[in-house]
């Protein structure tokens, strides 16, 4: 696969994980299909996904178990599988995205981080949500998702510069309604897919922004057979507003449905806030009702942004696990 790289970046993963450097930072390749994190990863949505890893790791090693084979989709240009192979210790990787370009620099960004003493098998392979796994690979301990919402643009090809917060036509994938106006389409097909793949014990992270009401989540997780927790909550700055917003705005103009969006202007806390969800104080509707106060709907967030003020959203990393065993995929098919 020819590797096509127009940007190499270092990040900060000091506060999770120590890189092979030992410097506690990695570099990573990018192009203009990748999404791009920050030095500093206290705001990025990558920080949220090193949270959920270390709360799981804190889960298994409370159920004695351990994630031998793992799945990433929506891999982008594999951070996040260098965040699992770090935190969670994982061996045995298969690496998914739909972009044929951004394939080979998962490959890449990981053998360049990675301690030469760990031994590790990675496959790197195109797919369409999980399409790209097959009966042969064998049972999964854990997919890790972060797939976007947005529908792409009609007129827009998925080649086409960056993807990171849209997708394909949603009409492809067959889907409840009250979760297609949500835009939590991929999410479910993931899910559903998943349930093929995955083992008795094995666990789903879903990453979502928290855009959508609590209750669509939770109808999400169990119209597809699933129990759902959740391992990290928090409130984090809206990134790439401009790319991002229009899109809600165009959903609530044509449904009914709000997403939920926070002005930052007022708010008095360092960001972003996080609860986990492992933890005894662990509050949701709390933590909610402490923000609600700032709550503006996607067409209010894009005015106020285009005033001047700073927008932010809710993002969840939920733990599904299977409720049994039952094929239910030809339902979605
Ligand atoms: C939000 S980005 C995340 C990238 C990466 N995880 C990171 O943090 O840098 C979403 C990724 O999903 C990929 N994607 C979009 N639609 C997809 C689909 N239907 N199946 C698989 N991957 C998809 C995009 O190419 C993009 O790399």
């Amino acid at each position: 696969m020819e590797i096509n790289v127009s940007d190499c970046i270092e990040v900060d993963t000091n506060p999770f994980f120590q890189s092979c450097a030992g410097n506690g930072k990695v570099t990573v390749r990018l192009n203009e299909h990748t999404y791009r994190p920050q030095y500093d990863l206290s705001n990025d949505w990558l920080s949220f996904a090193y949270r959920a890893f270390r709360s799981l790791r804190y889960l298994l090693e409370k159920e004695d178990m351990e994630v031998k084979k793992f799945v990433s989709v929506g891999s982008g240009c594999g951070i996040d599988v260098l965040g699992a192979i770090n935190i969670l210790g994982v061996q045995k990787i298969i690496a998914l995205d739909i972009h044929p370009r951004v394939l080979p620099l998962i490959q890449a960004n990981v053998v360049a981080n990675l301690d030469k003493k760990v031994s590790l098998e990675l496959e790197v392979r195109e797919s369409d949500v999980l399409s790209g796994l097959a009966t042969r690979d064998g049972k999964v301990d854990l997919i890790y998702e972060n797939l976007p919402n947005l529908p792409l643009p009609e007129n827009d090809g998925l080649l086409d510069g960056i993807k990171t917060a849209s997708f394909v036509d949603t009409s492809l994938y067959s889907c409840p309604p009250i979760i297609q106006k949500h835009l939590l389409t991929l999410h479910f097909q993931c899910l559903i897919q998943a349930r093929h793949y995955l083992a008795i014990n094995g666990s789903v992270i879903n990453s979502i922004g928290g855009r959508i009401p609590r209750y669509v989540l939770d109808e999400t997780f169990h119209q597809a057979g699933y129990h759902a927790k959740v391992l990290v909550l928090g409130l984090k700055p809206q990134t790439e507003i401009e790319e991002v917003l229009p899109g809600y705005v165009l959903a609530e103009n044509s449904s009914e449905v709000k997403f939920s969006f926070y002005r930052l202007d007022n708010f008095t806390s360092e960001l972003p806030c996080i609860i986990y969800g492992y933890s005894q104080n662990f509050d949701e509707q709390a933590f909610l009702a402490s923000i609600e106060a700032y709550k503006v709907n996607a067409t209010e967030a894009l005015a106020l942004y285009r005033k001047g003020i700073p927008i932010g959203h809710t993002v969840y990393m939920f733990r599904a696990k299977l409720k049994d065993g039952r094929d239910i995929s030809q339902n979605f098919q």
